[in-house]
């Protein structure tokens, strides 16, 4: 059994706790095994930039955040493009695949990787899926590996502004990753006790979110604590054509959504106004013991699609239940949150605004 394996698209607390599923589970379950990692993504496997992965280096790794394979973003809308030396990047990869004469690649990747990895089913390849993302984006599965570790991270950010915050009487936004979805937003929000939440999928105004800061303040909460998802858009902006958007975001002068909204909320309410990012600490340090036991659990079982031969899916969470899922009907599909969904209905009540 001849299997290659790559990490692709933007790293996460457990890419390597999944690995070590599927490579401590493949070599339990055969006797004649070699495993090919391929470094830096898809490059790898375009390049043929490769090694040998030894049951001794699925050790240890359970809890070491990023990939020891490296990774790389390579759109989906490239891969169909030659290089810049005329290279047919699809036949690239087919030919080190069957050079290495592999009978499954493993791909541990979002949305675009995971499009490549049903592109290159499609064409041929045995290829079994992993969900990986803190966005949490994927359709198809309740739950990707490194949401949970990337909530964490961002929720202790909320909890440390929380006491800064308070003493100083300021707002505070706190803006989280998620790329065009509110689920990291939203749970760490939550998790945090943020007064306001804004994420993409819910347009907010800003007189709203202005009359929630000015109520709390009366209240004599003189401080509030926004969580702003950094793809969240306002009502004005979400009319907007997608090419107007773009051009708009490309023209403005802020970094980020948050800094807009810091100048706009303290324009209208003479607050002092405060943005924190934590960025890529988001995707940084250790895996939490839940994404370790999912990430385990979706690695051992992708060993046991590869041994019986059920190619061209993908694993997945639902429910409590670890099941299989085919590449082709979740790829391109976006997983968000649903506006009038329980948890946003529940937050409501306990008077979190999202700006609508
Ligand atoms: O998809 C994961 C993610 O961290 C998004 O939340 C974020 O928008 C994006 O990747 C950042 O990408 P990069 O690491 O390429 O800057």
């Amino acid at each position: 059994m001849r299997i290659g394996m790559l990490t692709s698209g933007g790293d996460c607390q457990s890419l390597n706790a999944t690995m070590r599923g599927v490579g401590k589970a493949l070599f339990n379950l055969f006797d004649d095994l070699e495993i090919f990692g391929f470094e830096d993504g898809y490059h790898g496997l375009i390049y043929s930039e490769y090694h040998k992965l030894e049951r001794s280096d699925f050790s240890g790794i359970l809890n070491i955040g990023g990939t020891i394979l490296g990774t790389s973003r390579t759109p989906f809308k490239q891969i169909r493009e030659a290089d810049e030396n005329g290279l047919d990047k699809v036949e690239a990869m087919k030919h080190t695949y069957r050079q290495l004469r592999l009978d499954c690649l493993v791909v541990l990747g979002g949305n675009g990787s995971l499009k490549t990895a049903n592109l290159l089913s499609q064409e041929g390849l045995n290829v079994i899926g992993c969900p990986k993302t803190i966005d949490n984006d994927l359709w198809g599965t309740d739950m990707t590996f490194g949401f949970h570790s990337a909530v964490n991270i961002a929720t202790e950010a909320i909890d440390c502004i929380h006491t800064t915050a308070a003493s100083h009487s300021r707002v505070f936004i706190v803006e989280i990753m998620g790329h065009k979805v509110g689920l990291m937003t939203l749970y760490a929000g939550l998790a945090g006790g943020a007064d306001i939440i804004l994420i993409p999928e819910i347009p907010y105004h800003i007189d709203a979110v202005c009359n929630k800061i000015s109520e709390r303040y009366k209240r004599g909460s003189k401080f509030s604590i926004i969580a702003v998802a950094e793809g969240a858009i306002s009502y004005e902006d979400s009319k907007l054509t997608k090419k107007d958007y773009k051009k708009k975001l490309v023209d403005r002068k802020y970094p980020s959504v948050s800094y807009e909204l810091a100048a706009k909320v303290f324009d209208k309410t003479g607050i002092e106004v405060r943005v924190t990012v934590p960025g890529h600490t988001q995707r940084g340090g250790s895996p939490v013991p839940y994404d370790r036991v999912l990430a385990t659990r979706f690695g051992v079982e992708a060993a046991k699609l590869i041994q019986k031969k059920e190619f061209g899916n993908m694993v997945a969470l639902k429910g409590n239940d670890v099941i299989k899922i085919p590449l082709k009907d979740i790829a391109g599909k976006l997983k968000t949150v649903e506006p009038d969904s329980q948890i946003i209905k529940e937050a409501k009540l306990l008077g979190i605004s999202f700006g609508d």
